[in-house]
């Protein structure tokens, strides 16, 4: 690493997965760290898929150290929100969707996909956060031309150089962990409900059919918004209502959010 990087940055020439690398090197990993690549070559995506990470895609795997038992869902939706925030930096006349927990959208294409995974160190609790954000990757100038699996619902994805000029790559690892490192010291601090509200104005799931995946089928309703504790509620159809977690697995028909 150059004397020019911040300390709390790990850069890494190369790696399989940042936040695989992290989640077996936590005895040097401080709260805060990031975990950063620019050739990560077995990316990981959520529900066992891959990521594919062409160069111009920011990789990275942020370090959290909750004093308490972390509530995972709640930090998932910091990272989604640290996410738009930071992009909507950039492009002050767009506001990120986020699909909950944390997929981030702009005009219906990902902008961003992002693995949250706890693991516990010597009887501390860590969370990896882990983000592959769209930023120049080679693909910008005809999204037709990114990998298959980083289209969503046929939509293909979208990067920051589409929407704003010269996004720099150090200075948004930076402003992602700042962010990061804010939203979480609020669960931190019991004051998750102020982040509720932001996250509630970017919820494209609101009013969508989705599917609640169990082992043996799934259960069909309408989102119907983020509860006080970021649980997603769902509507179904016999009038009761689930409360999902980050942990329940959902499919989402479409998304919409203009
Ligand atoms: C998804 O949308 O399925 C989540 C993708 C998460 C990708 C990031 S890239 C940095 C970090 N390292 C990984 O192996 N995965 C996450």
């Amino acid at each position: 690493m150059s004397s020019a990087e911040p300390s709390w940055l790990h850069q890494l020439t190369s790696c399989d997965s940042t936040n695989t690398w992290a989640l077996e090197h936590l005895e040097v990993l401080e709260h805060g760290a990031c975990v950063w690549t620019q050739a990560q070559s077995a990316g990981r995506g959520q529900a066992g898929r891959s990521w594919v990470s062409d160069p111009g895609v920011l990789t990275a795997s942020f370090i959290i150290k909750p004093q308490h038992e972390p509530d995972v869902t709640l930090l998932s939706l910091c990272a989604g929100l640290a996410v738009a925030h930071c992009v909507e930096d950039y492009t002050p006349d767009i506001q990120v969707a986020i699909k909950w927990p944390n997929d981030c959208f702009v005009h219906g294409r990902k902008i961003a996909g992002i693995l949250c995974e706890g693991k516990r160190h010597a009887g501390d609790p860590y969370m990896v956060i882990g983000i592959g954000l769209n930023i120049k990757p080679q693909w910008s100038a005809d999204a037709q031309q990114a990998p298959p699996e980083s289209f969503f619902n046929g939509r293909p994805p979208i990067s920051i150089s589409e929407l704003s000029a010269n996004p720099v790559m150090l200075e948004l690892i930076t402003s992602l962990r700042q962010y990061l490192l804010e939203s979480t010291a609020m669960i931190e601090n019991k004051r998750w409900l102020d982040i509720i509200p932001s996250l509630r104005e970017r919820d494209c799931l609101l009013g969508q059919n989705i599917e609640i995946l169990k082992d043996d089928g799934a259960i069909p309703g309408i989102a119907a918004g983020i509860d006080d504790d970021g649980a997603l509620l769902v509507q179904l159809a016999d009038g009761g209502s689930i409360c999902c977690t980050s942990s329940h697995n959902l499919r989402i028909l479409d998304v919409v959010h203009e």
